[in-house]
C-alpha cells in the first residue's frame, strides 16, 4: 500500500518534527535528515516566517561576477546559481564590456500594473468613459491604502482601461499604475486594485472578477548597452557569427528559448541574489519577448562601423530593495550592500546589464569555439569531486578526462586510483 501524504495539523509542528515526518514518509537516513536540519545563515526561525512546513533550507552557491563598469561606477555583482561557467562568463564580457567603457544602462519609473477584470458590462464604450471620468477618486481611494508609499513619492498614478475579446466574449480590464518606488510592490498594486473594485463596479455597472498585479510590467524596463571590441572577441568574424547567431534567435522560436535562457542565466543569479522574486521576473521577460505575437530575442546585435559588436537589452525589471526577502533572508541584504545600490532602478539598471553581459559571453562561445569545451573542464572538475578526487588530485583527474573526451565517474574512478597509487 503506498504511503499517505496527508499529514494532519503538518504546518503547526515544530520544524524538527516536520523533518521526522518526512523522514519517515521518504525513507531518509540520519544523516539525510541531519543535513535538512543543519542551521543556515538563514535561521529556521526567520525562513519559517517566510514559507510554510518548512523542513530545511536549500543552498545555491553565491559567487560574485568581476570586472563590471556600469554607468561608469565600478561593480562586483552577486550571483546565485547552480550552474557552472555562468559567473566566469559573466565577468569574461564585462571585462572585454570595460574597454569601451562599460555598459550604459537606464530605466523607467517603477510603475507597476493592477488589472481589474469587469465582465458582464453592457456597454463597455460607456463603461469606460464612466471609470475614466472617476480616475481622480479612484486614484484617491487607491492611496488610501498606502500612505507609506505616498509619502515616499510613490503611489496610483493612474487608471487605463482595456477591452479584450475573450472566448466568453469581451471583458472591460481597468488598469491602476502604480509607481512602487523602492518596493518590488505586487502586495501594495494588489491591495490598491481590491480596495478600487467595488468604486470600478459601481461606475461600470459589470461585476468585477480578477485583481491582481501583472507581471507583463512594460511600464518597469530596464535597458542596457555595450561596445565589445572586436579585438577582444577574437576579430570581426566572431562579430560576425555572434550577428548571425542573434539572426537565428530573432527569427526562430526554438532557437531563441535557449537564447533568452542565456540571458536569464544572468538576469536570474542576480535577482535571487538580491532576495527578488525570480519567478516574476523570469515571467515578465518571456512574456515580453513575446509581446509583439512572435516571441522573440531580449537583446538586439550589430556590428558599428568600426567593426565592434554593439548589444542592447531591453526587459521588464520588477525588483525591489525594500520588503519582503530583500529584507529578510540576511544574504540578500549583504548582496544589496556590496551593490552598493541606493534604489529598485539602480538595481534593476545593474541586472539588465548582466543579462547583457551573459548573452555575449554565450553568443561568443557558440559562434567561436562551441560551448562544450569551457563547459566541460569545469564538468570534469564536479565529476572528479563526485569520484572522490581532493586536492590537486581533481584538476589532474578532469585535466586526463578533459584531454580523452571521457567525463564520466567511472573514468574518474580509474584515474583517481591510478594518480593515488604514484
Ligand atoms: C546554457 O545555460 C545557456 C546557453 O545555452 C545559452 C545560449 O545557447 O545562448 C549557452
Amino acid at each position: 500500500m503506498s504511503k499517505s501524504s496527508e499529514f494532519s495539523g503538518f504546518y503547526k509542528l515544530p520544524v524538527s518534527e516536520r523533518v521526522k515526518l518526512v523522514k519517515g514518509f521518504a525513507g531518509l537516513s540520519d544523516e539525510e535528515a541531519g543535513l535538512l536540519e543543519k542551521p543556515s545563515v538563514l535561521s529556521f526561525d526567520v525562513a519559517n516566517r517566510m514559507v510554510e512546513n518548512l523542513v530545511g533550507v536549500m543552498p545555491v552557491p553565491l559567487g560574485v561576477a568581476v570586472n563590471f563598469v556600469i554607468n561608469g561606477r565600478d561593480l562586483v555583482v552577486p550571483m546565485a546559481i547552480e550552474e557552472s561557467s555562468v559567473i566566469a562568463a559573466a565577468s569574461n564580457a564585462a571585462k572585454i564590456a570595460r574597454m569601451r567603457g562599460g555598459f550604459h544602462a537606464t530605466s523607467t519609473d517603477p510603475i507597476m500594473i493592477g488589472q481589474i477584470q469587469i465582465v458582464g458590462v453592457q456597454d463597455a464604450d460607456r463603461a469606460r468613459l464612466e471609470i475614466l471620468a472617476h480616475k481622480e477618486q479612484i486614484l484617491k481611494k487607491a492611496n488610501d491604502q498606502d500612505p507609506v508609499l505616498v509619502s515616499l513619492g510613490g503611489g496610483a498614478r493612474d487608471v487605463e482601461v482595456r477591452f479584450v475579446e475573450t472566448f466568453l466574449g469581451k471583458m472591460v480590464i481597468a488598469e491602476l499604475l502604480v509607481d512602487c518606488r523602492d518596493a518590488m510592490g505586487p502586495n501594495a498594486v494588489n491591495t490598491m486594485a481590491e480596495a478600487v473594485a467595488p468604486m470600478i463596479e459601481e461606475v461600470s455597472g459589470g461585476r468585477v472578477y480578477l485583481r491582481i498585479v501583472s507581471n507583463l510590467a512594460v511600464k518597469r524596463l530596464a535597458r542596457a548597452t555595450a561596445i565589445f571590441a572586436k579585438e577582444a572577441l577574437g576579430g570581426e568574424e566572431v562579430v560576425d557569427g555572434i550577428v548571425r547567431a542573434y539572426a537565428f534567435a530573432a527569427a526562430d522560436p526554438f532557437r531563441c528559448a535557449t537564447h533568452n535562457k542565456g540571458i536569464m542565466n544572468g538576469v536570474t543569479a542576480a535577482v535571487l541574489a538580491s532576495g527578488n522574486d525570480t519567478r516574476a521576473v523570469e515571467a515578465g521577460a518571456h512574456a515580453y519577448a513575446a509581446r509583439s505575437g512572435h516571441y522573440t530575442s531580449l537583446t538586439t546585435w550589430e556590428k558599428n562601423a568600426d567593426g565592434d559588436l554593439v548589444g542592447t537589452l531591453e526587459m521588464p525589471m520588477a525588483v525591489g530593495i525594500v520588503g519582503g526577502a530583500t529584507a529578510s533572508n540576511p544574504i540578500a541584504k549583504i548582496a544589496v550592500k556590496i551593490l552598493g545600490v541606493k534604489s529598485a532602478r539602480e538595481l534593476a539598471e545593474i541586472i539588465v546589464s548582466v543579462g547583457l553581459a551573459q548573452n555575449l559571453a554565450a553568443l561568443r562561445a557558440l559562434a567561436a569555439e562551441g560551448i562544450q569545451r569551457g563547459h566541460m573542464s569545469l564538468h570534469a572538475r564536479n565529476i572528479a569531486i563526485s569520484a572522490g578526487a581532493a586536492g590537486e588530485l581533481i584538476d589532474k583527474v578532469a585535466e586526463q578526462m578533459v584531454a580523452e573526451r571521457k567525463i564520466r565517474v567511472d573514468r574518474a574512478k580509474e584515474l583517481l586510483e591510478k594518480f593515488s597509487k604514484r
